[in-house]
């Protein structure tokens, strides 16, 4: 899997044109105080983040970033490999008057792409850690992109809901996938998570589950100290197609006993 970054960089750049037509831009842009539906499922977590300098990992098109600004954060830096998101991102930050910085790096690389500088937060989330093969330097990276005393906060889909085979009809839930770190998994699929007409143009994407002791074990080992861990039995996105129900304000939860299954989390740590 030596060339998953150029596999998933084609794939991530594919999905652009139609993630802006499904991601309630519309929203941002007729409601100066609209904030994306994941950053205000975390909102009361995140607590006051005004004056924070936050740097935002695996950013995209920008909506979570700019939602950061819109709480007062006091500079926010976008990063993420994909040039069309991140064009896609700064448009976003220029229509809505939002002072933003976007910068095109693989997460392995944002240290030296960012010049070494430290921040007050690192933000990620919500389908970033699936793209990245080694946890271990995942976790370098965040420790190093932090001040002492600086949070990461991140709220991510569960790596059990990510082990589940997503596209079976008979109801049932089967373990179909790796739980821990291993090898990348190749998966073909022409439709991204938004409704979308047509198919993306670079179907293939590689992609690692992490588990969660793996997770939590390479943040302690950089040094990192766990202060909050919540599990959620819902997640921003119908991961499980006909077996979640929308519950509103962009969550998606099992109809079925939802209590059997924690389909996300969230995470924050502290640098010591
Ligand atoms: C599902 S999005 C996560 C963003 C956010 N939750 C959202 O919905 O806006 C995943 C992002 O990770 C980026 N990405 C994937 N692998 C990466 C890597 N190795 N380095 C930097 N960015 C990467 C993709 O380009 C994509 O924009």
């Amino acid at each position: 899997m030596d060339n998953y970054l150029e596999i998933n960089r084609a794939n991530w750049d594919s999905r652009v044109e139609h993630h802006l037509k499904g991601y309630d831009l519309d929203k941002f842009r007729s409601d100066p105080a609209f904030l994306s539906y994941v950053v205000k499922f975390d909102k009361e977590r995140l607590g006051n983040i005004e004056g924070l300098d936050i740097v935002h990992l695996q950013c995209h098109i920008g909506t979570d970033t700019l939602s950061l600004a819109r709480l007062g954060a006091k500079s926010i830096t976008g990063v993420d490999f994909s040039p069309n998101a991140l064009l896609a991102a700064k448009n976003l930050a220029s229509e809505l008057g939002i002072e933003a910085t976007f910068v095109e790096s693989t997460v392995d690389d944002a240290v030296s792409t960012l010049d070494n500088k430290k921040f007050d937060m690192v933000y990620t989330g919500i389908g970033a850690l699936c793209w990245l093969p080694d946890i271990k330097k995942w976790a370098k990276v965040v420790s190093s992109l932090l001040h002492p005393g600086g949070r990461l906060f991140i709220r991510e889909g569960h790596p059990v809901l990510w082990a589940l085979s997503y596209e079976r009809t008979d109801g049932l839930l089967s373990l179909e996938y790796n739980y821990f770190e291993t090898e990348g998994l190749s998966f073909i699929e022409e439709k991204s998570y938004v409704d979308h007409e047509g198919a993306v143009s670079s179907p293939e994407s590689i992609s690692f589950n992490h588990g969660l002791g793996e997770i939590i074990t390479a943040l302690i080992n950089e040094g990192m100290t766990i202060t909050a861990f919540e599990e959620h039995d819902s997640v921003p996105y119908r991961a499980l197609d006909d077996l979640m129900d929308d519950i509103g304000n962009g969550e998606f939860r099992l109809r079925e006993n939802p209590e059997r299954l924690p389909v996300s989390y969230t995470l924050q740590a502290r640098k010591n």
